[in-house]
């Protein structure tokens, strides 16, 4: 082992990702279930053979198949304005239609939705298609009486909630384009966004339930309002649904002519219907804001088509959701995970799905598994945090519960083998398939996954490339590392597929740069080979063609399976004024995956104290939100520093972890280095955050952190 990792220092030493040779321990695999795969609804190898890639593009109107067009496209993939794709181009149809309207005829019914509320003495809701379809209506009446028309936009900042998607629904059945800002993200959070995407609208709610106490959640909207003011963009409307109507829940007082009470303004729309717009495939459905390397959110820009074709064809073969199924989705509407794979994907596909409104050990660890129980639910879908969560608290829970589960996913961070083993032992009691998924806000659906009837699990790799997608790991020079090379590199996918993000909205500069431009070598070619889809992870393929996902090569850091950008976080300490300097990075934590310590240098004049500590922290909370509060600050001398002035992250991140910091040649002020270490982590010791070995995938992480 010793010599082992004196193979890795030395090698990292030299800095390049491709040169990480790491000797990836290899795990077992576990066949899929044959009862799961005797119903999967791809249980032929043979279908891997409709998607190779001389049938590409147009392997991928079988996924478009599966949605109800008002008019055909003309093109499966037009490439002339490369790399803005344009999927199915001259189509023209409705996400709402074909994820409420279209279903009245074969299961009106059916439930759409099931929510459950987070007090367990508050009976769940199921809500059939066709009141969603009445509810969907009436609050795109709402919007229509507004004014609002196809191509604004909307910002919801709304929690767990059947309104979630209803307001959803609504933007998407007149073409508005809807912008959900998760609802754990502070009011200033909101409104940049709110800004950034131009709203004149904000739907929000005026309180929800989180760990057994009712949030105040309308004081964020006044916050956003006032923050998005501040940008130059002026809301004109807020509207505040009630969480239980009728009845206010926020103390936080309405303002005067700019917030309503949606439920008073549904009175007066009963009943009405508002004939899905006729739109075009290409037209946009959503923004999802996602954090990047500089401290500006990039907004995502989904298609109609070519979105709701790839979550549909992904629930459909990898969810492997049939009508009779009852999914659910633990992971919140306010990410992506839950954008695609609890309202999009299983909509379109006409099944059930559970949205559940609290935090998932309330009261106590079991939650999950009644709630399970209580639904029979046969599909569930999951965070690795939750999934440790749960594990750490209640490791027999699911035992006395009599759950059964088909299949199981995960999603948004790696998944350590143990926790993998306990997830497929404990919760899916070995009866389950477990499908890992990897996959970005930016990419819509599944990148990479095994097909659950067909392929072998491996824990802690996400599998092949998905269906249709062509992934490849290159290193820096755009060189291809074969699979087996045991060689570290980035991660690309060599072509276009439905799902993937048009633009950043607004930026589109930034679209090119950041995810086209590092291997493109004719910026002026509109064939798609020449643009592989860079997406800022580290990878590595294995001899059978798996590929294990590393973490971000980027300024990011993954909390709880939520990217944050070092650039948002270090602002939000640089508006603390005694602040001179900032830096961010990640820790391992063995529940949270990564969490957040922050360094901080003083102007002159100023001395540390646990008052500038506290206003550190709290910056970050309003500026961003709770799950962004850093785990430690740091208040140093003086930051590890390259001569032309650039912070050295991966120093200091391997000295918050307890790991080697590598080479320090190229500091301008190596000296520091072991100052600020012997501070740190006699601290560390001191609060009893005691070193413990890291695995491969989190050394890799750590020693490669932030761009030099
Ligand atoms: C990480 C979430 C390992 C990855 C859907 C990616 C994963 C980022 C996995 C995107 C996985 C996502 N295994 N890492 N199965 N899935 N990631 O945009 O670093 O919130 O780039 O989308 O999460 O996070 P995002």
């Amino acid at each position: 082992m010793a010599d082992e990792l004196d193979d890795v220092t030395d090698e990292t030493s030299e800095s390049s990702e491709a040169r990480i040779a790491v000797h990836w321990r290899e795990e077992g695999y576990y066949p899929p279930p044959a009862k799961f795969t005797a119903q999967a609804n791809a249980s032929d190898p043979a279908i891997r053979e409709q998607f190779t890639e001389d049938k590409f593009p147009d392997c991928f109107t079988a996924y478009a198949d599966l949605l109800t067009w008002f008019k055909p496209w003309d093109t499966v993939l037009d490439t002339s304005n490369a790399p803005f794709w344009k999927w199915f181009s001259g189509g023209e149809l409705n996400a709402s239609y074909n994820c409420v309207d279209r279903h009245l005829e074969t299961h009106p019914n059916k439930a759409a939705l099931i929510w459950v509320p987070e007090p367990e003495n508050e009976v769940h809701q199921a809500i059939t298609y066709r009141e969603l379809y009445v509810r969907v209506n009436e609050f795109a009446a709402v919007l229509k009486e507004l004014g609002l028309k196809a191509g604004d936009r909307i910002t919801l900042h709304l929690p767990m909630v059947p309104e979630l998607p209803v307001a959803m629904l609504a933007a998407a059945r007149l073409g508005i384009v809807h912008s959900q800002v998760f609802a754990g993200f502070s009011g200033t959070a909101a409104g940049h966004r709110i800004a950034d995407s131009g709203s004149t609208v904000l739907v929000t709610m005026d309180g929800y339930y989180r760990s057994g106490e009712v949030l105040d959640h309308k004081v964020k909207a006044d916050e956003a309002v006032e923050a998005a003011a501040r940008e130059g963009q002026q809301v004109d409307k807020v509207l505040v649904f009630r969480r239980y109507p009728g009845r206010y829940s926020a103390k936080t007082p309405m303002v005067e002519g700019r917030d309503v009470f949606v439920d008073d303004l549904l009175a007066a729309h009963r009943g009405e219907i508002v004939e899905p717009a006729r739109l075009q495939a290409t037209d946009p459905l959503f923004l999802m804001y996602t954090s990047g390397t500089t401290g500006r959110p990039k907004g995502c820009q989904h298609s109609i088509g070519g979105y709701l074709a790839y979550v549909a064809g992904t629930s459909k073969y990898y969810q492997d959701i049939h009508p009779d199924d009852t999914y659910w989705c633990l992971a919140d509407i306010g990410w992506i995970t839950g954008h695609s794979y609890i309202v999009y994907g299983p909509l379109a596909l006409g099944t059930t799905s559970v949205i559940y409104e609290g935090t998932p050990n309330y009261p106590d660890a079991a939650r999950p598994w009644r709630i399970a129980h209580q639904l029979g639910v046969n599909i569930f879908h999951t965070s690795p945090t939750t999934i440790r969560m749960l594990r750490k608290v209640s490791p027999d829970g699911p035992k006395e519960f009599d759950i059964h589960f088909k299949h199981m996913t995960t999603v948004g961070e790696p998944i350590e083998p143990e926790v993998w083993r306990w997830y497929f032992e404990k919760v899916g009691k070995a009866e389950a398939v477990i499908v890992d998924t990897w996959w970005q806000t930016e990419t819509g659906g599944f990148l990479g996954s095994t097909l659950p009837g067909i392929d072998p699990m491996k824990p802690g790799s996400c599998g092949p490339g998905a269906l249709g997608i062509l992934p490849a790991i290159l290193d820096e020079d755009g060189t291809e590392l074969p699979a087996g090379s045991g060689k570290a590199g980035n991660i690309v996918i060599r072509n276009p597929w439905p799902g993937v993000f048009q633009t950043i909205w607004g930026q589109p500069e930034r679209f090119v740069s950041t995810y086209y431009a590092k291997y493109n070598t004719d910026p002026k070619s509109t064939d798609w080979r020449d643009w592989p889809y860079f997406a800022g992870d580290g990878a590595v393929q294995a001899a059978d063609g798996y590929f294990r996902i590393l973490g971000r090569v980027d300024d990011v850091i993954n909390v709880a399976g939520h990217r944050l950008g070092t650039k948002e976080l270090e602002s939000a300490a640089l508006t603390v004024n005694e602040v001179a300097e900032a830096a961010a990075v990640p820790v391992v934590d063995d529940i949270r995956g990564r969490v957040v310590e922050i360094y901080v240098s003083l102007k002159p004049g100023f001395d540390p104290s646990p008052e500038i500590e506290a206003k550190v922290s709290g910056a970050i909370v309003t500026d961003i939100g709770k799950i962004a509060r850093p785990k430690n600050i740091w208040i140093v001398p003086d930051m590890p520093k390259t001569r032309s002035g650039k912070i050295m992250r991966r120093v200091i991140a391997a000295t918050s972890n307890f790991t080697d910091t590598g080479d320090i040649t190229t500091l301008a002020n190596p000296e520091v280095v072991d100052r600020i270490r012997e501070q740190v982590q006699s601290a560390k010791r001191a609060k009893g955050e005691a070193p413990r070995e890291l695995s491969e995938t989190e050394q890799h992480e750590i020693k490669s952190f932030g761009s030099e």
